[in-house]
């Protein structure tokens, strides 16, 4: 279990596990790549979203896999044809190092995917962390890996109050936290809370030492925490109706983020749709 975060971290982690798998169970994402385990239609899917937003690779991916249906057929056309398949996905290099993946796959691997992070790591275009996420989702397998909604959640989570973390510093965290029976759900469940936060939670640039006001909204959030924390110091369990009309009729989509978050720092414990004083 992971030190840094002492002898609370096994129920911390338990507590954030909770939290994770209980976001995606009610608002979890559905994607074309992830309704497969095809490790060409992953390598395609993460080649794509490695800079695009989901929305736009939405459009893109199913008509390149019918113009390009496997590593051969993508191999065998001309750069300019996966480039006028790629229009609209931007950053043109990816298409290029995925054009040169599939030949390498086809020469070097005969064609089949290796399920080994550290094969997969130098292919064309591939990193270490395209590497991890090509692992786990197209071969279920626990490795470690981080990008920016993981990262996001990580920050969010753990170190709250604490600027220029480095991933050296998350990576530990993401190891300890990781459900090893299910890491490709784990990783899904991880980039929606993340894609949550980015819609819901304040300014990331809160974090550049250039930024030194603090914004309406960081001060209406510490304020509902505030209120939450007095409102449960009488010792009660409620559930989010009740937590709302305590606050007044409060109706804000940042509350269950808030709870989620007071859940994993310990200062209440969750239990199905109540929460109560830890
Ligand atoms: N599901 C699988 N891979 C993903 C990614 N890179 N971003 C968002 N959702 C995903």
């Amino acid at each position: 279990m992971n030190d840094s975060l002492g002898r609370e971290g096994p129920k911390r982690l338990s507590a954030f596990r909770e939290v994770i798998w209980d976001h995606f169970l009610k608002h979890g994402r559905e994607m074309p790549w992830r309704a497969t385990s095809d490790p060409y239609h992953i390598v395609v899917s993460e080649f794509m979203l490695q800079q695009t937003q989901v929305s736009r690779v939405m459009q893109k991916f199913g008509p390149f896999l019918e113009r390009f249906p496997d590593w051969s057929a993508l191999a065998s056309a001309r750069l300019v044809e996966v480039l006028a398949q790629w229009q609209g996905l931007g950053y043109n290099r990816r298409a290029k190092f995925l054009h040169q993946c599939a030949h390498t796959v086809l020469e070097r691997h005969n064609g089949a995917l290796p399920a080994d992070p550290n094969l997969l790591e130098g292919l064309p275009g591939i990193g270490r962390n395209t590497a991890g996420a090509v692992c786990a989702f197209a071969f279920n397998l626990p490795v470690v890996f981080i990008e920016t909604n993981i990262r996001r959640v990580f920050l969010h989570f753990f170190f709250s109050d604490v600027d220029g973390v480095h991933d050296r510093e998350l990576m530990p965290l993401i190891a300890a936290a990781l459900d090893r029976d299910e890491p490709r759900r784990w990783y899904w469940a991880l980039m929606d809370y993340g894609a949550m936060l980015k819609l819901h939670i304040a300014n990331p640039n809160r974090r550049s030492v250039h930024y030194n006001r603090q914004s309406r909204f960081e001060g209406s959030r510490r304020q509902i925490r505030g209120a939450l924390v007095r409102m449960f110091s009488d010792g009660d369990s409620r559930t989010l109706d009740r937590i709302q009309a305590d606050l007044g009729g409060l109706h804000d989509d940042r509350l269950a983020g808030i709870l989620d978050e007071l859940v994993v720092e310990g200062f209440l414990l969750r239990s199905g749709e109540r929460y109560a004083p830890a």
